[in-house]
């Protein structure tokens, strides 16, 4: 049947044909945490190629990890595309994601193989990007502040009120940030930074790039996000400038599982071969999704943050993406820094 449907999508995809004539269509519920116009892209593009009818949920990382932990014994979504890589690891190591060998694997670079064999095939890296910040001109000389290059400035007196992040705990960018900071500048200090960055926040949102977007809209000064999403909201003509910390970053590995016990799994498998596509990948520019893609046949825009010009650190993605760790550093921050006055 799978072979079936396979060659069935393929061949009204090469004639041009709608694909509802050339097969009968199932249906797929789709867990989603990219942003919210690549998500819709992905659900409709894939029911067009394939005829199978798409429910996509849109959620953050963290949020739709909890989701799928919270629907374990009667899983309701079949696959989980986008969101940051660490939830994804923890969901493979507390046995909530499928193992699934995709003929496509060979396609892709090497960092996204190395996501899926680290985890027992449960989960494979789709994209990557690196952290970073982004600032409004505008309000940034407006408010007569220096432009902020480092990790280090946003947490000056003068930046207070001006800075927004998302929760660690709902949002895969923010968690990133999180794990970063303990990886730059080991754990002690890295929970002082977050401290210290604590006092100058003027709202935790519960999605990555809702700072960034509201640093577009003149909500807030600086948005702590990824690198692509800042970029996405210059290309957008909003008055935005995106920052390669000067001390170093850390990255994500956007990630896609199969869930364990997925009601739809045939339809989850072909989605899951579709999306590694190079075809679905460079879905993403029409977006302005400006993450690298896993596909080595993908197109890259010349907008997207040259990863080879920022100075990365080496993400330890097994320890951070460990069930353990990723509860015991969430719980540190909800008690040590989150509860502090500002
Ligand atoms: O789609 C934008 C993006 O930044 C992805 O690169 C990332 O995986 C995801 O959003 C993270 O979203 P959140 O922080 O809301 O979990």
């Amino acid at each position: 049947m799978r072979n079936y449907t396979l060659a069935a999508s393929v061949l009204a995809l090469a004639t041009g044909l709608s694909a509802t004539s050339a097969m009968a269509a199932g249906k797929l519920n789709l867990y989603c945490s990219a942003q919210e116009d690549w998500c819709q892209l992905m659900a409709r593009s894939f029911e067009e190629a394939t005829g199978i009818d798409v429910d996509m949920t849109r959620k953050s990382s963290g949020e739709t990890f909890a989701q799928i932990k919270a629907e374990e014994v009667n899983p309701k979504g079949d696959v989980w595309w986008g969101g940051t890589g660490d939830p994804h690891l923890q969901a493979a190591e507390e046995d909530l994601t499928e193992p699934y060998v995709s003929a496509m694997r060979d396609q892709l670079h090497d960092w996204a193989i190395k996501q899926a064999t680290s985890a027992g095939d449960k989960t494979i890296g789709i994209y990557s990007g690196a952290l970073g910040f982004g600032y409004n001109t505008k309000l940034l000389a407006d408010n007569n502040l220096p432009a902020p290059t480092c990790w280090e400035d946003l947490t000056k007196p003068e930046f207070k009120g001006h800075v927004q992040m998302a929760n660690p705990n709902s949002s895969g960018t923010a968690y990133t940030t999180l794990a970063t900071m303990v990886q730059l500048f080991g754990e002690e200090k890295g929970f002082d930074y977050m401290k210290r960055l604590h006092a100058n926040i003027n709202q935790y949102t519960k999605s990555g790039s809702a700072p960034i977007k509201a640093a577009g809209t003149g909500e807030t000064t600086v948005g702590i996000v990824f690198m692509h999403d800042s970029v996405a909201q210059t290309v957008a003509g909003f008055p935005v400038v995106t920052v390669a910390p000067c001390e170093g970053t850390g990255y994500e590995i956007g990630s896609m599982s199969i869930i364990k016990g997925a009601r739809n799994m045939d339809e989850a498998k072909q989605f899951y071969d579709w999306a590694l596509s190079a075809e679905a990948q460079n879905l993403a520019l029409q977006v302005n999704a400006f993450q690298v893609a896993s596909n080595k046949a993908a197109t890259s825009s010349d907008k997207a943050p040259n990863m080879d010009l920022i100075k990365l650190i080496d993400y330890d993605f097994k320890l951070y993406g460990s069930s353990d760790e990723r509860k015991r550093l969430l719980e540190k921050w909800d008690n040590e820094v989150s509860t502090l006055p500002q």
